[in-house]
């Protein structure tokens, strides 16, 4: 459609965890990882009750863990209900704490299987023990993983809808140390709807879900320099949110995000459009005499 918007009410229709977890494993045993980094994005299941929402999470971390190369926990879709209610800082606080607590066990039996192995013979490899051991990745400069501690702590980032309110999105900093958090990625779909008289948008806006795509684009944009001017650039910021240029894609950057992630841009302009927003990402380095993305992150957020 002309407005090149998507509204989407999938919720996470998914095998779960371990089918997930399973496949990825096959993949890696048939050489089909991927070189660049996996990030795995975390949701509950729509039959868990809010109470047990830290255990779930926790649990599907655990059955992923070796697989993702980062974590994204998404308490943002609106999509499942009261899943948004997550994103209070006390019900937050408390999934990252179990994530976290998650993590140390996986690390430590890590450890205990590295150590155990070395001084066993040499045998065939189990296909888990192609998990990577990530010390650290670079999001557009900055370093995702500097605040963990090395060998095989993954990053956990939060990711946040376009609808809290700046003061709600403070709240969520404040768990940024305590809990570790390595990111923001911002912004999920929002619920809200764009002002039309058009009868026909009209009636499309009035469907249930959440809305992507170019109305999304400022709101997700004042929501990264806002953070990024509340941690003063030390938390690297994933924006998504109506990118569909590389005009879009260097405003997100400007703004604080060091680095960016499509979805709607990709179903309406294919999948040459990273390609292109690369390509313009060069040329505007260029015209502002820039060598390196890391000099436009946050450079107009001041
Ligand atoms: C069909 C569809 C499914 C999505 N599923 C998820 C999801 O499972 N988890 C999530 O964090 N975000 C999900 N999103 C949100 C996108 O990742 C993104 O945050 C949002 O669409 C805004 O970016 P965009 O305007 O580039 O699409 C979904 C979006 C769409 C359109």
């Amino acid at each position: 459609m002309p407005e090149r918007i998507i509204i989407n009410r999938m919720g996470f229709n998914n095998p779960g965890a371990e089918a997930v977890a399973q496949a990825l494993a096959e993949w890696r045993a048939l050489g089909r990882w991927p070189s660049h980094p996996v990030g795995i994005n975390l949701g509950k299941s729509k039959i868990t009750p809010l109470e047990k929402a830290a255990e779930d999470y926790a649990n599907s971390f655990r059955a992923l863990w070796p697989h993702g190369d980062f974590f994204v926990v998404n308490v943002s879709s609106p999509n499942t209900p009261n899943l948004r209610t997550l994103q209070d800082k006390g019900a937050l606080d408390e999934i990252l704490a179990a994530i976290q607590e998650a993590q140390k066990s996986e690390v430590k039996g890590q450890r205990s299987e590295t150590r155990d192995q070395s001084t066993k013979p040499a045998s065939p490899s189990r296909i888990t023990d192609h998990a990577p051991v990530l010390h650290s990745f670079s999001v557009g400069g900055s370093r995702i993983t500097s605040t963990l501690s090395p060998v095989t702590q993954k990053p956990i980032l939060v990711k946040v809808a376009p609808d809290l309110s700046l003061e709600a999105l403070d709240e969520i900093l404040e768990l940024a140390g305590p809990r570790k958090i390595a990111g923001i990625v911002a912004t999920n779909t929002t619920i809200t709807r764009p002002d039309t008289n058009d009868p026909k948008l009209r009636r499309i806006y009035g469907e249930a879900g959440g809305l992507s795509g170019p109305p999304l684009r400022a709101r997700s944009t004042e929501i990264i320099r806002h953070l990024y001017r509340q941690t003063r650039g030390r938390l690297p910021i994933i924006g998504v949110g109506g990118i569909f240029d590389a005009a879009d894609a260097w405003e997100k950057i400007t703004a604080g995000a060091s680095l960016v992630q499509l979805y709607t841009g990709l179903v309406y302009e294919g999948a040459g459009l990273a390609k292109a927003i690369v390509r313009g990402m060069q040329e505007r380095l260029e015209e502002h005499g820039m060598k390196d993305l890391r000099e436009a992150v946050g450079s107009d957020a001041q």
